[in-house]
């Protein structure tokens, strides 16, 4: 799609809100958790029926180069932290080699593998060197990834600030260290679920435009777990949601709370076969629009 020329993004993130405070003041206050599951976007779903909305024919789609020439990291970070929504956010504890306590959110956060656990944290560049946290990982290999849930969001959404070094997050933040049992720095003690973490690797980022450093990959293996006793299953191998009240991050400085949701069985394949046999037979030739392609692709796909 062609667009007109777009203005360009200023070089850094400034504040959408100048008097926030007022924004919040009318804002609805932070009402009761509750959970509900409603039934699923189209209970009538059957195999090939593709999306359910198809309103998304009504729009045309925006191709991106990220390397594009007018276009900026910044734009790129914008866009990224938007569009791959909602991320879990673990507030990481380090430790210096001289023992210096280290707190701070990030949402570069993924588990990769459960068999050894293995979690992924992205670190990107701080104002001019590696922040504190990755320096931390890369030397003394450890971390515990406490994640973040409700009850704590603002203090853990503070320890992000930028403190000069030899000022603890954890005295900023009030949250309360809790020993951890197979790595140094402490755990969130506040945190429903927390994982002790080792390093196994890391990869250095560079910028394609520049050349310069701009992010640390920390692949960490998991050697400890933390669940708090009313979040845990008598098997001990399920925490329960309603406990964790999990806060992912959407853009900007969005938040997002786990409220509603909805329970999609996993396919069989053969479990369903009249029902896969009718998807790929009408599906395919009315509703994909591909007549004859749609019908040989669905079959093709599912065999
Ligand atoms: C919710 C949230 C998520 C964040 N996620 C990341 C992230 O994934 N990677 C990153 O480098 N910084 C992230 N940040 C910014 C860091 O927390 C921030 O730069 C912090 O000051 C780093 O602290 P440190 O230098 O003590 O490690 C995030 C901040 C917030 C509030």
């Amino acid at each position: 799609m062609s667009l007109p020329p777009r203005a360009k993004s200023p070089a850094k993130l400034v504040s959408r809100y100048p008097d926030f405070e007022k924004v919040q003041s009318e804002r609805a206050p932070f009402d009761e958790y509750s959970f509900t599951h409603t039934q699923t976007v189209d209970p009538a779903w059957r195999p090939g029926s593709g999306a359910n909305d198809p309103s998304w024919r009504d729009h045309e789609t925006v191709h991106i180069d990220p390397y594009a020439g007018d276009r900026t990291p910044l734009d790129n970070y914008k866009l990224l932290v938007s569009g791959i929504v909602p991320r879990p956010i673990g507030v990481v504890s380090t430790e210096g080699p001289d023992g210096q306590r280290n707190l701070a959110p990030f949402s570069y956060l993924q588990i990769v593998n459960h068999d050894p656990p293995i979690f992924t944290l992205g670190f990107t560049m701080g104002a001019s060197a590696l922040k504190d946290t990755s320096r931390h990982v890369l030397s003394t290999r450890e971390c515990v990834i406490n994640l973040v849930s409700e009850h704590f969001v603002e203090a853990a959404n503070y320890t992000s600030i930028d403190a000069p070094s030899g000022v603890s997050e954890w005295t900023l933040s009030g949250l309360t260290p809790a020993p951890s049992c197979k790595v140094k720095p402490p755990r969130v003690a506040e945190a429903v679920f927390a994982v002790e973490a080792k390093l196994v690797a890391s990869h250095d980022w560079f910028s394609p435009s520049t050349g310069e450093k701009t992010g640390v990959l920390a692949i960490l293996s998991g050697v400890y777990f933390h669940v708090r006793e009313d979040a845990l299953n008598e098997d001990r191998n399920v925490v329960d949601f309603r406990v964790l009240r999990p806060v992912g991050r959407l853009g900007g400085i969005t938040y997002l709370r786990a409220r509603e949701g909805f329970e999609v069985l996993r396919p069989t394949f053969g479990k369903d076969g009249e029902k896969e046999k009718n998807g790929v037979e009408q599906n395919g030739a009315e509703k994909n629009g591909v007549e004859k392609n749609g019908v040989e692709q669905n079959g093709a796909e599912k065999e």
